[in-house]
């Protein structure tokens, strides 16, 4: 059987277009010139990088391609809009807002602005759906506050922000508003000429394109910190030779995630749904996480009572399938001992919607993508619900529910 994927939401294969685009930016006979030099091969790479620069500002809907500058992941992008905003801003205020849901990329460089520059954060709940409320994003916003940061679309469970209304609040408060739209950058339109978004991160290696890539959308007139010093490179805004093959690959992603978006957003939901309903029909205690419509397309969530997550994604991946178990980060690295012995922490974004730590384990994320096909979900109808029944069997805790009658 051909191996399915259902893991888009941690990376997904780069296209043949995008490969076959990049490819002559890789031949030593071809386009390998350093898009800062003068010379023809030089300026051939600079034209890419430019025509790149106005596929990404199309797919995102930014009025000026300057607006984009090309990073090395969305973490970077992520990085630089938290970090450079709080460096730039300092003046105004030390405090930043945020989300209870938002990926490390943004947690984490809270944490280091909170550790070891003296920055406040606050981080807002979400309800059991995963979503931010405005009244509590008003609530928190102080008048020292320089910059607010709320995910697009949330990676583990696809929940969508209200962000139009959250950047409004911001925007009306004189705070600069940062979305990481990593995971719904050609997926759902956006259009940030019109949304009140100052800042966007975005990433090459979940839409298609090559890893070592991303982008950070700067609105017009924005000033951010930069993070790396050196060269003048996309205007003094992000130092180093540019990764020319990876931007030509993420614009061209880009450009086919936009052509195609009106078809392949609606048929990778109907797969999706007929998975997800298929599964909760077919398994008895099984629990969808995640916002029943504010969702993206492509994601499910679903928790498997008395079912460890980790037994499930490596029986399910003997069987062909790859998906992830979202109860604890980094399948690679959850062995059953680690999780035993409790290094691991279980999702924060599962904790943060309140899902029970014992449904946490069991929970298992599915992202679907371009190369899925009806055979795939008949084949995870036909599979999953087996291999959930199998491992159930060789569960106490099932057993005893059983006895019990729960
Ligand atoms: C929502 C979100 N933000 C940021 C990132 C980081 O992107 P990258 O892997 O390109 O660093 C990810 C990757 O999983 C993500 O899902």
């Amino acid at each position: 059987m051909k191996p399915i994927y259902f893991d888009n939401n941690a990376t997904t294969p780069v296209r043949a277009e995008v490969f076959e685009a990049m490819r002559p930016f890789l031949a030593p006979d071809g386009g390998f010139g350093n898009p800062s030099s003068l010379h023809t091969l030089g300026q051939q790479a600079h034209a890419a990088m430019e025509s790149s620069r106005e596929q990404v500002a199309a797919l995102v809907g930014a009025a000026d391609p300057a607006e984009i500058v090309f990073t090395s992941c969305g973490t970077e992008a992520d990085n630089m809009a938290v970090i450079g905003a709080a460096f730039a801003h300092r003046d105004k205020g030390r405090h930043l807002i945020t989300s209870a849901v938002e990926h490390h990329a943004v947690l984490h460089a809270c944490d280091y602005l909170e550790k070891e520059h003296g920055f406040a954060v606050t981080y807002l709940p979400v309800d059991r759906h995963g979503r931010v409320s405005p009244d509590d994003l008003r609530a928190a916003l102080r008048p020292d506050t320089l910059l607010v940061s709320i995910m697009t679309a949330n990676n583990e469970i696809g929940t969508i922000e209200p962000i139009q209304e959250l950047g409004e609040l911001c925007r009306n408060a004189g705070v600069l508003f940062h979305t990481d739209a990593v995971q719904s950058a050609g997926k759902v339109p956006l259009d940030l000429k019109e949304w009140p978004v100052d800042l966007a991160a975005l990433s090459g290696h979940k839409l298609y394109g090559p890893k070592g890539i991303g982008a950070l959308y700067i609105r017009r007139g924005v000033q951010l910190h930069a993070l790396l010093h050196g060269g003048a490179h996309e205007k003094n805004r992000r130092a180093g030779t540019e990764n020319v093959p990876g931007a030509v690959g993420l614009g061209v992603a880009c450009h086919l995630a936009l052509k195609e978006m009106a078809t392949e957003e609606p048929r990778v939901r109907a797969l999706r749904d007929r998975l997800e309903q298929g599964l909760l029909e077919r398994v008895p205690c099984a629990y969808l996480n995640g916002h029943p419509a504010h969702r993206l397309g492509n994601t499910t969530n679903v928790s498997f009572d008395a079912v460890e997550g980790e037994s499930l994604v490596l029986a399910l991946d003997q069987a062909g399938f790859t998906l992830r178990n979202e109860g604890l980060p980094g399948l690679e690295i959850s062995t059953g001992s680690a999780c035993a012995s409790g290094l691991l922490e279980p999702s924060h974004v599962l904790k943060a919607i309140g899902v029970p730590s014992d449904r946490i384990h069991g929970s298992v994320r599915f992202s679907l993508g371009h190369f899925n096909t009806d055979a795939d979900i008949d084949a995870a109808l036909d599979i999953i619900p087996r291999a959930v029944d199998r491992l159930r069997s060789l569960s106490p805790i099932w057993e005893d529910r059983q006895k019990a009658g729960v």
